[in-house]
C-alpha cells in the first residue's frame, strides 16, 4: 500500500535529522504543501542544501511566503494593487533561481504529477495566502506564468486538470479550500481576523464540487497555510476530516519541531491509500521514534 509523507508550513523548520529520517523511512514519496521560507523570502534558499539531500521523490508547491517577496505580501495583506505590482518585479527571478538550484524536488502549480506508488496528484494553485476580497493572491507571476487572473479562471484551470488527470489521485495545494467552517478550529477557518470566517479559497473548491459532479472526486486534498495550534488561544484545529467522500488534511503544525515534557519532536503526517480510501496519522519523531496519532483534534503526541 503506497504512503506519503505531507510536511506542513515549514518556516525554516526542517533540519539534517528529518533529511536522515526520511531518507531512511518507508515512504514512496514527500509531499510539501509549501512556505518553506520565513519572512524573507531569501531564506528559503537556505534550506535547499537540505532539500537536495533527500533521496526520495519529494513534490513542493510554493506557498505565499516561497519566492513572493516582503513587499507583495504587505501589498497583499493590505490589498494595495501598488504594493502588488511593486514587488512582484523581484518574484521571477527567485523562481527562477528554486528552479535551478532545486536538484531533485519537483516543482507543482497548476500540474499533473505521477506519483511513486501508483496514486497522480494535482497540483492546485500555488502561492494561495486566501483572502475575504475574491481575488488570487500574487496575480502578477500568475498572470505571467499561467494567463490566471482571477478566481474564476483559477477554477476553470483547476477543472481541466481534473479533466486531464486518471483515478485515483490526490490534490496538492498551498490553502485549502472554502466551505469546511468558519471556526478559527475549524480547518481552514481564520484565526487572526477579529470574526470567525471561512478563509478556504473558493477555486479550489469549486474544482473539487466539479470534480465530485462527474464521479471523480479525490482520495484527499492536502494542504496548509492556516497554523496550529490557533493564533489566539492556542487552541488545536481540525487537522483532518472526511467530507462526501473526500478526505482533507491540513498539515501546517507549527512549530512543527517543538520541545514537549522534555523532548525534541519533528511533525509530519503520513498519508496512506489503497487506491480507494485514503487515512492520516500525525506523526512525531523523536530520537529516530515516530509517535502516531489519529484524534483530528490532537496535536501533541501522548
Ligand atoms: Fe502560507
Amino acid at each position: 500500500m503506497p504512503t506519503y509523507a505531507i510536511l506542513g508550513d515549514l518556516h525554516l523548520q526542517f533540519d539534517e535529522d528529518d533529511v536522515e529520517f526520511f531518507n531512511n523511512s518507508d515512504y514512496d514519496a514527500l509531499l510539501f504543501v509549501g512556505d518553506l521560507a520565513a519572512r524573507m523570502p531569501e531564506s528559503l534558499f537556505k534550506l535547499l542544501p537540505l532539500f537536495n539531500a533527500l533521496t526520495k521523490p519529494s513534490y513542493l508547491i510554493p506557498g505565499n511566503h516561497d519566492t513572493t517577496g516582503v513587499r507583495a505580501l504587505l501589498g497583499e495583506l493590505w490589498q494595495n494593487e501598488f504594493l502588488i505590482q511593486l514587488g512582484a518585479a523581484s518574484q521571477p527571478a527567485r523562481m527562477e533561481r528554486l528552479k535551478k538550484e532545486l536538484r531533485h524536488t519537483t516543482l507543482c502549480g497548476y500540474s499533473l504529477h505521477g506519483l511513486p506508488g501508483g496514486l497522480n496528484l494535482v497540483a492546485a494553485r500555488p502561492f494561495s495566502m486566501g483572502s475575504t476580497n475574491g481575488t488570487v493572491n500574487f496575480r502578477p507571476y500568475l498572470e505571467r506564468t499561467y494567463g490566471v487572473r482571477t478566481l474564476a479562471e483559477s477554477s476553470e484551470r483547476l477543472k481541466s486538470l481534473i479533466d486531464g488527470v486518471h483515478s485515483p489521485y490526490i490534490i496538492l495545494a498551498h490553502h485549502g479550500p472554502h466551505g469546511l467552517g468558519p471556526k478559527a478550529t475549524d480547518i481552514w477557518g481564520a484565526d487572526f481576523l477579529p470574526q470567525e470566517v471561512d478563509f478556504g479559497d473558493p477555486d479550489l473548491a469549486d474544482a473539487i464540487s466539479y470534480a465530485i459532479s462527474i464521479g471523480k472526486p479525490p482520495l484527499a486534498v492536502i494542504a496548509g497555510h492556516m497554523h496550529y495550534p490557533t493564533k489566539h488561544g492556542k487552541k488545536p484545529k481540525q487537522w483532518y476530516l472526511y467530507c462526501d467522500g473526500v478526505l482533507y488534511v491540513n498539515a501546517a503544525r507549527w512549530p512543527r519541531i517543538f520541545l514537549h515534557n522534555g523532548r525534541r519532536y519533528h511533525h509530519h503526517i503520513a498519508l496512506e491509500t489503497d487506491g480507494k480510501t485514503a487515512s492520516v496519522f500525525a506523526c512525531y519523531v523523536t530520537a529516530g521514534v515516530v509517535h502516531r496519532i489519529t484524534d483530528a483534534l490532537a496535536i501533541l503526541p501522548d
